[in-house]
């Protein structure tokens, strides 16, 4: 009796830190065989072309920022580009640029400035989408964002998901720059996909 108590205390204790754990959204859960299956039947797939239109919310101030930096260069401070700066960021994306918007998702990755001349990032990040029509699937960009230019056009280079094998354009155009450095950013997003 002792020993099923423990068991069961056990148990309970392992449920509790798997539900404070969150789920994580990056992949839609299928294993090998299903992505297999999938390859096999891409010759009679279709391909077709898919619209996104979202906001990024840059929050660079403030108590609980969701871009930090993480390191620079010794000359980074020098600098009139910031080159060399580095910082992770994990962005609400939202429906419209209202902060008490919709969210469906996160711009989660690394961003640098890695121009010695203008203000000019590179981008690495994947939109993983939470909530919505494409809830459990992601879109990676990696591109170049002059951030000061009206439209920045990056490639979107993959995808999972619903939006395996997906390539594409993401436009970027900055909707609003606080002067704490926080930004709200509109992306339209054209991929093709199957
Ligand atoms: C950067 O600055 C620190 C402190 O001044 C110094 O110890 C270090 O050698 C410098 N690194 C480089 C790569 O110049
Ligand atoms: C967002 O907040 C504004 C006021 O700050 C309010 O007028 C609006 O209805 C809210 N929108 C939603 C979707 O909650």
């Amino acid at each position: 009796m002792g020993k099923i108590n423990s068991i069961l205390l056990f148990c309970s204790i392992a449920i509790v830190i798997l539900l404070t754990i969150p789920v994580a959204h990056c992949n839609i859960a299928q294993g090998p065989k299903a992505v297999d299956n999938w390859f096999q039947k891409l010759s009679h797939a279709k391909q077709k072309m898919t619209k996104l239109h979202f906001y990024f919310h840059d929050i660079v101030s403030g108590r609980s920022p969701t871009a930090v930096p993480i390191a620079q260069a010794n000359s980074t401070s020098h600098s009139p580009t910031a080159f060399g700066q580095l910082a992770v960021l994990d962005d609400r994306l939202t429906t419209g640029p209202e902060i008490n918007s919709t969210t469906i998702g996160r711009a989660q990755g690394i961003v640098g400035a890695a121009s010695l001349e203008e203000f000019s990032l590179l981008m690495s990040l994947n939109f993983v989408f939470t909530n919505g029509k494409y809830s459990g699937s992601t879109l990676s960009l990696l591109g170049c964002n002059t951030i000061l230019n009206e439209f920045r056009e990056m490639p979107i280079v993959g995808g999972s998901g619903v939006f395996r094998l997906a390539r594409g354009v993401a436009t970027a155009k900055t909707h609003t720059l606080s002067k704490n450095g926080d930004a709200i950013v509109e992306y339209n997003i054209v991929v093709l996909h199957y």
